[in-house]
């Protein structure tokens, strides 16, 4: 039925209208830039310096879609415009709705540091409800682009390292913001970002080139991709980055061969801002009819804010250089996802806008908050771990710049959110201690940013009277996110002198971090007794730390992103390949010297991370015991079978050891040895979230069929080869309870 519609309208549509369809703008529509990179976009397109009116071009019915318009009022208007325009084809409203509307839940990264996708399609859904009262129907999300370097300030956004946690999260937020389906008043369709293999971006460094073997492309920054597809993702956004040359906005090979031809994806591409101009940027094209010819051949639907499409396209048809055939087909993809969407039968904003926080949607957004917090280090202090703060706790003293800082609890992309709603951890400590008959000794001490020491005194004063301290330090918001790439990753500012003044009071100090990415931690893990990663909570942030530093809630998250030693250890993951020369069972810490310096390491810092992908700790313990696999040999004829599914299955049982109720992440890795390439020391192939109570035990499943025992060879094949495989369960990616088995020839 949809086709039928999208060709019945197509055959009634002039060119203006269908170019209509493929360009972008937002409420300014497009006015001649005036930065210096402006003047650049002047360059590359003189047509440039005609004001583009957003408003004209809806009435027109030549405004296929817009971004970032906030407000139902806003979206109405231009929505009427549309609709009476001489064919009545909807606007689409697309929105950088990364983690949350209006009631803000942790940024991604914070997110996937819950495993828990669950909740992840829970909240996406609980977003889409909201953004769809004021008219959006399309997210900029999920961004499902592999990290694996904390430098980049982008990791923030997405689901971190691995590929196959990656995978689950891209899923969970796609069939959370798109629902069962697509056309009801709730659902929106998802823009999957960004297309592709940005997060490999050379040194960190925002917008910079990538360049990869096919085997690691497919094996390890595609998965999330594809997964997002299967789950039926309705649009994509190509990346700013060049890959392997070819910047990713003019890349047939990605956009028509892997994922129209081998994924099936039949939804439209959407270019980043300004991607197409910046194709002329790349050097791959010298003019701005060159940019849009090989930026919509390539597969490139929509022009997101270049003023490109719409200026060249008559041209390049009008001198046969580019075919009718080639528009028709991006409209058609463009009209197929609006008819999807059901928006022409409902076009306009739904229900009653949701302008700020909704009070119901607060458990869920705090309990997504309290999921998050990985918990780092928590040593004992007179016999008793810092955390969870006992009952003998009369006084906290709360120090830094991110205690009472409601804006920044947003984290980047912070949505149409209002500060006002968020409740900062100085607010609920303040209930909190009250409730109890303590007290809250608060002082900011410095600014995330500063060199200024004016504050500490009084820091180190409230300190000295108070039994415990809280220190809530950390980024800015704005110090991640997209253009947030950094080349130290230290405490910022001087918040590491702060700390060390107040470790030096000799209080017992919980250190709260406040990040989009990891941080270089490795004085406090020596120095500081109780450390937690919090990245940005949301709208909740107070509330949720509070419960979790009291105990009402016991941590639970694992990292997402190994925390290195230092910065040089980036790129750092735990799926390491192996090397000739294996560092083994040598002591890293110590300087190289004989037998000990020519194998792979730095002479400075041992390899591994300070805290590795897959850690984190609670209040109660964990033990895994009773490895097992269901089948010592498998054949191959049956395992290297696409189609095949639990082959196998491995088992192990999980102990609650400690006192207290825990929920647990297991976590399941295989590695292979004998197979055509090399393999990855480890690779996360399951994790399941796991509630005990004190000295309980839970019989743990994972099943292994084809999508978890295969690799890409040499020929860019999915295939399982006859190899050894060792699988180990456990809490985090140094997991030591182990089984073996082989896939036999
Ligand atoms: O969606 C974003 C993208 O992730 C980065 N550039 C801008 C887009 C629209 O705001």
């Amino acid at each position: 039925d949809i086709e039928r519609r999208v060709d019945a309208l197509l055959k009634r549509m002039t060119l203006e209208e269908k170019i209509g369809q493929l360009v972008q703008y937002n409420d300014q529509g497009f006015s001649a830039p005036t930065t210096a990179n402006g003047d650049k976009v002047l360059a590359a397109n003189p047509e440039t310096r005609t004001q583009v009116d957003a408003m004209a071009l809806a009435r027109q019915g030549r405004l296929g879609s817009m971004l970032n318009v906030i407000g139902a009022e806003k979206t109405r208007a231009f929505q009427q415009a549309a609709m009476n325009s001489r064919l009545h084809i909807p606007i689409l409203f697309g929105a950088d709705v990364i983690h949350g509307y209006r009631t803000i839940y942790p940024v991604p990264l914070g997110l996937a540091a819950s495993w828990d996708t669950a909740l992840v399609q829970q909240l996406s859904h609980m977003a889409a409800t909201e953004a769809t009262t004021a008219g959006v129907k399309w997210f900029y999300s999920p961004m499902v682009d592999i990290s694996r370097d904390a430098r980049w300030g982008r990791s923030t956004e997405g689901a971190g390292e691995d590929p196959y946690l990656g995978s689950a999260m891209a899923r969970a937020y796609v069939r959370g913001y798109q629902g069962s389906d697509l056309s009801q008043p709730d659902s929106v369709a998802a823009s999957v970002k960004h297309f592709a293999a940005y997060g490999a971006a050379e040194a960190g460094r925002e917008y910079n080139t990538t360049d990869m073997s096919d085997i690691r492309l497919r094996q390890v920054y595609l998965p999330p991709y594809k997964a997002a597809v299967e789950a039926g993702a309705a649009t994509m956004m190509s990346s700013f980055n060049a890959l392997n040359g070819v910047p990713a906005t003019a890349d047939p090979y990605l956009m028509d061969e892997i994922l129209r031809k081998e994924w099936g994806f039949d939804g439209f591409v959407v270019s980043d801002y300004t991607a197409v101009m910046e194709l002329t940027h790349h050097g791959i094209a010298l003019d701005a009819a060159t940019a849009t010819k090989k930026a919509l051949e390539a597969g490139v639907d929509v022009d997101m804010m270049s003023h490109f499409y719409d200026t060249q396209i008559p041209r390049l048809l009008a001198e046969h250089k580019l075919s009718m055939a080639t528009v028709d087909e991006a409209v058609r993809r463009v009209l197929r996802v609006k008819f999807a969407l059901g928006l022409f039968e409902h076009p306009y904003a739904q229900g009653a806008e949701v302008t700020h926080a909704v009070d119901a949607h607060r458990p869920l957004v705090r309990r997504a908050a309290e999921e998050s917090f990985v918990l780092l280090r928590n040593a004992p202090v007179a016999g008793q771990p810092v955390l969870p703060l006992g009952d003998k706790v009369r006084s906290v003293a709360l120090i830094g710049p991110l205690a009472d800082a409601a804006n920044e609890m947003q984290g980047a992309w912070g949505g149409a959110t209002q500060a006002s709603d968020v409740v900062t951890l100085r607010q609920a400590l303040e209930r909190r201690m009250q409730q109890r008959g303590g007290r809250l000794l608060f002082a900011h001490g410095t600014d995330v940013l500063s060199d200024s020491s004016a504050g500490f005194d009084a820091a180190v004063q409230a300190v000295r009277q108070a039994d415990v301290v809280v220190m809530a330090l950390g980024e800015s918001a704005e110090m991640s996110g997209e253009a947030g790439s950094r080349a130290h990753l230290d405490l910022p500012g001087n918040q590491q002198q702060l700390l060390q003044n107040v470790v030096a009071t000799g209080k017992p100090v919980v250190l709260l971090v406040f990040s989009g990415r990891p941080l270089v931690l490795d004085w406090a893990a020596q120095h500081v007794p109780a450390i937690m990663a919090v990245w940005f909570p949301g709208t909740e942030a107070g509330n949720a730390l509070a419960n979790v530093l009291f105990g009402d809630v016991a941590p639970s998250g694992k990292l997402p992103m190994s925390f290195p030693r230092a910065v040089g250890q980036e790129p750092l993951y735990y799926a390491q390949f192996p090397t000739g020369r294996p560092a083994g069972d040598a002591d890293l810490s110590k300087p190289p010297g004989g037998a000990t310096r020519f194998i792979s390491r730095y002479i400075d810092v041992p390899n591994d991370a300070l805290f590795p992908f897959g850690y984190g700790l609670s209040y109660t313990d964990f033990a895994y015991s009773n490895v097992r696999v269901s089948r010592r040999t498998l054949p191959l004829a049956e395992a290297n079978r696409p189609e095949a599914r639990s082959l196998l299955t491995v088992t192990a049982t999980l102990t609650n050891t400690g006192t207290c109720e825990g929920t647990e992440v297991a976590q399941l890795y295989v590695r292979n040895l004998g197979a055509s390439v090399e393999q990855p020391v480890r690779r996360l192939k399951g994790f399941q979230r796991v509630t005990l109570k004190p000295g309980e035990s839970r019989q743990l499943r994972f099943e292994l069929g084809f999508p978890e025992l295969s690799f890409y060879n040499v020929h860019s094949r999915q295939v399982v080869e006859p190899t050894h495989y060792t699988a180990w369960v456990g809490g985090s990616s140094q997991a030591t309870a182990q089984a073996a088995f082989d896939i036999e020839p």
